[in-house]
């Protein structure tokens, strides 16, 4: 095998330009600074700056009235998670999903300041992401992809990050859905219902890490929490957020999520969007002059008013925008063509650094992979090109032609080109003289006469979802079933059976059933892509050829079945959320279950060995203490310990191990997941090289939600220590005890 390069090498002079420079202000400063303008702003402006303009009122899909007497803005808020929105040219990353996958803190906190280094200089003051709810509980759930994991802890450190990036480059990063929207299904109706320390240790969770990296804003949900509209929902609003998790910013309405004047502003929220209300009668808007009738009646003190006021300005004044921001540099509504180009080629080659290190390898028999130069390569699928009417035909990304590199709805953004996997790997053998078959539909019979005609195939399936006000080919947002979707099934075996040995690469949302795919013995490798961005192919011939080593781990399970999930989205309008803590792995482990592809796994062209595990924790048991600052008790994050062990790579390749540290919690706490990660490390090694791998905890982690006393408490007793590969693959095991 020729030498592969490091993929830490390759992005470390773009992660030094794109790593975040601090925030411009803390949040005392930055009150100091709001309260004082509160002074100077009438009653009408006050209003105006938590109300929005209604629904594509200004250039952008949230906008605000800017005030007479203070030099603010009618403040800009766009989409979303992994670009800017409706606006072009801009740079299309990788999903959360794949941004999670890599496992990489410092691309993920890269890709949050290259998105809003963007998003800055197109005059956008709110960025409306990252997405951490939906947390994943459902496989088959639209949004998933729009976060990082259905790991709460791996998808906090990756909220935390994203924010540090984001809020560096001077936009204010807004952690969306708050909280307990998980599935599109009636997503604005349905009351979800979930325990008391199932709410903080799985759902709450990530939005800790949020509020820990001082984010702006928080975006309320469409669904009912406990019965109450979430964003009219004293207990999570004023009680969680504002109360336990000392979140300073403010908090925006999801679009036409409010429904009240008077419960809304009493119960927390700050901000209405996008002003208007769809419903009854049309274009009738809950805030604006409403909001101030009912002050002027007492039903709404002043004083909360002023605190929204001080909250939003505050959260502006905290990320630098009174420091020449940018004015708005495109319409949402026409086109989106941007007045300045804020792309960069550095931005470029960072989508496809975190593409490609976000692939998971699945399966490789007798090491298919990485593929050398065949004399004969069969290329099939409709997913290998770009749809032919073009990579934007569809609006938000709502249809799944051509190949798939985004889910689709709000959280999706126009490519400004998408190398498709063909036309990378034709780039890639140009002058080798292999010869390259194309079947570029699904259809079965084409694909086998491809395949026949080759040396090895390559097979591309999909697997889509999105937000549920587009239906694709059926799917209302959340998938039907975890199947590929076009046949792909048929497609693989149809190509499998030509005896070709078949790789298959996924370009999915999230799982899919691959058992089918697995009962073909000429399937020899499998590869998920995910849901790349713009630098698609590139990205994967990076890893089909060898460059680099597949170094993603999957951030969620496979199982092999749908069923063996337990969990599934619904049509009643109640979600009891009766699985609890038993989510993805937590539950195949709790309940015996064997997954196909565990969470936390993927293979590499090198392997890896474990050695020399160290424990040192000192804590002392029992409850959190000292006041609540931003991100919660004082002393929640604070660092209790550190375990470590060494990783040493001892095959041929060069390649990056994400070493992961799972606890089990001690019997003393009943119900608890027989596993949880609480740590990981992604280390880059040569060929012979060691490194060790540190995973620092903190109280947080190592504390369970008491209901009783409504605290984080450490436990006493033994915990156990797992440190492997995969949440399955342990590679050594030891304990500490309390
Ligand atoms: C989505 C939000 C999005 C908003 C604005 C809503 O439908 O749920 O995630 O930010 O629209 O486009």
């Amino acid at each position: 095998m020729r030498p592969l390069c490091t993929s830490a090498t390759a992005s470390t002079v773009l992660l030094t330009a794109a790593l975040a420079s601090a925030q411009a202000l803390t949040w005392d400063q930055a009150y100091e600074r709001a309260t004082s303008d509160l002074s100077l702003l009438s009653q009408e402006e006050k209003v105006g700056i938590v109300t929005g303009v209604r629904w594509q009122g200004g250039p952008c899909v949230g906008n605000t009235y800017a005030p007479e007497s203070i030099p603010y803005p009618s403040l800009c808020l766009q989409d979303g998670p992994l670009s800017v929105r409706f606006a072009n040219p801009v740079t299309v990353f990788p999903a959360g999903i794949n941004a999670g996958a890599t496992w990489d803190r410092e691309l993920i906190r890269a890709r949050g300041a290259a998105m809003s280094a963007q998003a800055k200089g197109l005059g956008v003051n709110v960025q409306l992401g990252p997405g951490l709810g939906a947390l994943g509980k459902i496989p088959s759930a639209g949004r998933n992809w729009e976060g990082f994991s259905s790991d709460p802890y791996l998808a906090g450190i990756a909220t935390g990050e994203a924010i540090h990036g984001m809020q560096g480059s001077g936009v204010q990063a807004c952690a969306k859905h708050f909280i307990l929207n998980e599935q599109e299904h009636n997503r604005e109706t349905i009351s979800s219902i979930a325990d008391d320390r199932t709410m903080h240790e799985l759902y709450l969770w990530p939005f800790y890490d949020a509020v820990k990296a001082n984010v702006a804003s928080v975006m309320c949900s469409y669904n009912k929490v406990n019965g109450s509209w979430a964003c009219e929902n004293e207990e999570i609003l004023n009680g969680l957020l504002k109360g336990e998790l000392g979140f300073r910013g403010y908090v925006v309405s999801d679009w036409n999520a409010q429904h009240s004047t008077v419960l809304s502003a009493n119960t927390g929220l700050d901000m209405t969007m996008p002003g208007s209300d769809f419903n009854t009668p049309p274009g009738s808007i809950y805030w604006g002059d409403n909001l101030a009738s009912a002050i002027a009646s007492g039903s709404v003190p002043q004083a909360r008013l002023d605190n929204m006021v001080t909250r939003i300005l505050a959260s502006w004044y905290l990320t630098g925008q009174d420091q020449d921001h940018p004015p708005v540099a495109f319409s949402s509504w026409n086109g989106g063509a941007a007045s300045v180009n804020v792309t960069t080629a550095a931005h470029g080659d960072l989508a496809r650094t975190i593409a490609r290190d976000s692939i998971v390898l699945l399966k490789n028999r007798n090491q298919t992979l990485p593929l050398g130069t065949p004399a004969s390569l069969a290329v099939i699928g409709s997913d290998a090109i770009v749809n032919p009417n073009g990579a934007n035909a569809c609006s938000d990304r709502g249809c799944n032609v051509g190949t798939l590199a985004q889910g689709w709805g709000s959280g999706t953004a126009e490519y400004p080109y998408l190398v498709a996997p063909l036309s990378a790997i034709q780039e890639k053998l140009a002058g080798t003289g292999t010869n390259i078959v194309t079947s570029t539909t699904d259809d079965a019979a084409s694909g086998a006469q491809a395949a026949a005609a080759a040396e090895t195939a390559i097979v591309f399936i999909t697997s889509d979802s999105g937000e549920g006000y587009i239906t694709v080919e059926g799917h209302v947002g959340d998938r039907n079933d975890l199947d590929p979707w076009h046949n792909g099934n048929a497609l693989v075996q149809a190509v499998a059976q030509t005896n070709t040995p078949t790789i298959v690469v996924i370009h999915s949302v999230g799982a899919v059933i691959l058992e089918t795919i697995l009962a073909q013995p000429n399937v020899v490798a499998i590869v998920w892509a995910g849901l790349p961005g713009q630098e698609s192919g590139h990205a994967l011939t990076d890893v089909l050829f060898g460059d680099v080593s597949p170094s993603g781990k999957l951030p969620y399970t496979i199982g092999k079945s749908e069923e063996d999930y337990g969990t599934a989205w619904t049509t009643a309008l109640v979600d009891n959320f009766a699985e609890g803590l038993f989510i993805d792995y937590r539950h195949f482990d709790h309940a015996g279950i064997e997954p196909r592809y565990e969470f936390g796994f993927g293979l590499s062209y090198t392997t890896f060995q474990y050695t020399t595990l160290a424990t040192a924790v000192n804590v002392v048991a029992g409850p959190t203490t000292g006041d609540t600052i931003v991100g919660g008790p004082e002393d929640l994050f604070a660092i209790i310990g550190t375990i470590s062990a060494y990783i040493h790579n001892n095959g041929s390749a060069t390649g990056a191990e994400v070493a992961q540290l799972y606890l089990g919690y001690p019997y003393s706490v009943p119900s608890t997941p027989p596993k949880q990660l609480r740590g990981f490390s992604k280390i880059n090694l040569l060929p012979g090289e060691s490194s060790q791998a540190i995973f620092e905890l903190r109280r947080r982690d190592i504390s369970y939600w008491d209901v009783v006393t409504q605290k984080w408490v450490v436990p006493t007793g033994t915990f156990q220590v797992y440190v492997g590969s995969s949440s399955r693959d342990i590679r050594l095991t030891g304990s500490f005890t309390v």
